[in-house]
């Protein structure tokens, strides 16, 4: 399918979704705080068609999300809300809410929370308060303060999903379900280049092979971010965040196998019962509306020295699938990084898929993380602890950390210092001595080296006090918690 943007005036595929909405006469109610994913104030909602006649509502951020991207999906932005029937404005019940807990004061922020809220009204699964945290945590406010807000929040789980939506579900469903029926690929010039949009694998690949200059973008969180408007216009981009056979996760017998179209947020709710540790991490990450793009493999394709699943996962002994069109070859996530934000894939390969091993009975996992605020905040360390002990004694581990240097990487010499040895107080602080022959950190605005070091050392310490052996009982039933 050829797409011509050139009959859209003033659009191109690098046109922003915040941008494209606020350019259509009576719909400025979307706000730009930020522009950067951080404040919350451009949320919208999108849907898509699940399994049968369900529709799935997702909060996105409008500002980082590029025009192709909402391609076979509803766009529901605050002006979609209130209904004027026979003439007088109903307002959504989430809107009502909001004004009858007094949560508003200069509205700046208060359409972005509505969304949020009418994200949490369509699933009625996260209508708790944790949940309901989580789903709010993107959306900065000012001058109200959150705890009115987050009251007129709670009570949605007691509403019933009554609303004009309910009512316009089946044509909905009937209209996407048109769209999607053509998997042919979406072909738009982006001025010199062109965005590509494929929803099959096989096609994804040829089109890398043809391209192979083609910049790959999942969710987009951090693409969109990187490049100025201006060069956006001018590149090729590859959308592979609609490839239908990346979109799902499954379970070998010893192995997890994520798709890299998986966004973090399913990933999150799969990993909760699967790998608790995992969990823990992601409820840390972003926020609702980022999780509900970003991708695992736009984690690891963005190889950060901060990115947050990378240290747990080298502590699983997590792979890389990647993929040609000519072959497929699975490579050891702890090689796939090669330095700051570089990875080894080729120019014609992507990312298709991590492999995540099954933690192995007797095995402990963890994972921490430390920033400055406690949600929407990326790490100034992290790190992915894996533990192995046979009566008392430490047959092996892997202490992977995020933050101590270029790149996510194990702290060799305080394996060494571990491995054969006592599972005591005493080898644990001998090893916190040996990260200093493991990392010489950087300082930035974020945190200093000695920080840094000293985090490093309390995060091993504070793993040995959640695991030390006179609680040997948690080695295996209950690695969630801390
Ligand atoms: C406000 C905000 C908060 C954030 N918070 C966190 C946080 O708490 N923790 C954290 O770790 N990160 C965070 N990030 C960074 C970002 O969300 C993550 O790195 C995310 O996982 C990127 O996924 P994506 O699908 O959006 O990647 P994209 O932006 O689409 O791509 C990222 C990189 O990976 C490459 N890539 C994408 N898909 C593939 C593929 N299939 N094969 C090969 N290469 C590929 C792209 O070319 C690009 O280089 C945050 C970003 C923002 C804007
Ligand atoms: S404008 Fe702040 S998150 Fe989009
Ligand atoms: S009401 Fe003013 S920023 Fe939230």
């Amino acid at each position: 399918m050829e797409v011509n943007f050139a009959e859209a005036p003033g659009v191109s595929p690098a046109t922003t979704l915040l941008d494209f909405i606020r350019s259509i006469p009576g719909h400025t109610g979307t706000k730009e705080g930020c522009g950067m994913g951080d404040c919350g104030a451009c949320t919208v909602v999108l849907a898509d068609v699940t399994d049968g006649e369900a529709l799935n509502y997702r909060t996105v951020n409008a500002c980082l999300i590029l025009l192709p991207m909402v391609h076979g999906k509803q766009v529901i932005t605050i002006e979609n809300l209130a209904q004027r029937i026979s003439g007088e404005l109903r307002l959504h019940p989430v809107q009502e809410l909001l004004v009858g807990h007094h949560a508003i004061q200069c509205g700046y922020c208060t359409p972005g929370v509505t969304m949020s809220m009418f994200g949490i009204f369509k699933d009625r699964a996260t209508a708790n308060p944790e949940e309901i945290g989580l789903a709010l945590s993107g959306n900065l406010c000012r001058c109200t303060g959150y705890e009115k807000i987050r009251e007129a929040a709670m009570q949605i789980g007691g509403m019933a999903d009554d609303d004009q939506f309910v009512a316009s579900r089946p044509e909905i469903v009937t209209r996407l379900k048109a769209i999607a029926e053509d998997t042919s690929t979406l072909v738009i010039r982006n001025g010199k280049g062109f965005y590509l949009k494929p929803f099959l694998l096989r096609e994804a690949l040829d089109l890398k092979n043809q391209h192979p200059g083609a910049i790959l973008l999942s969710g987009a969180t951090d693409l969109t971010l990187k490049h100025t408007d201006r060069e956006k216009r001018d590149l090729t981009y590859l959308d592979l965040g609609a490839v239908k056979e990346l979109q799902t996760i499954s379970t070998g017998d010893d192995h997890f196998r994520i798709g890299a179209a998986v966004t973090i947020e399913q990933l999150r709710l799969f990993s909760k019962v699967n790998l608790p540790p995992l969990f823990r991490i992601l409820n840390r990450f972003g926020s609702q509306q980022i999780r509900n793009v970003a991708t695992l493999a736009g984690n690891i394709g963005s190889a950060s020295p901060i990115g947050d699943t990378l240290p747990l996962l080298i502590a699983c002994g997590a792979s890389v699938t990647v993929a040609s069109s000519v072959a497929v070859r699975s490579v050891s996530l702890e090689d796939f990084i090669t330095g700051y934000h570089q990875t080894q894939i080729g120019q014609d390969e992507i990312i298709t898929g991590t492999r995540i091993p099954k933690p192995e009975p007797g095995h402990v996992f963890q994972s921490y993380k430390i920033s400055r605020r406690n949600q929407v905040d990326i790490s100034t360390v992290s790190a992915g602890f894996r533990l192995f002990i046979t009566d008392g004694i430490v047959t092996s581990v892997i202490l992977a950390y995020g933050g101590m240097d270029k790149i996510p990487r194990r702290a060799r010499h305080a394996e060494a210092a571990l491995t054969g040895k006592n599972w005591t107080r005493e080898t644990v602080e001998l090893a916190m001595k040996a990260l200093s022959n493991d990392f010489s950190p950087y300082s930035d605005t974020r945190a200093g080296a000695a920080y840094r070091m000293s985090v490093a050392r309390n995060l091993l310490l504070k793993f040995f006090l959640e695991y030390s052996p006179d609680k040997t009982d948690h080695l295996i039933s209950d690695q969630d918690h801390g």
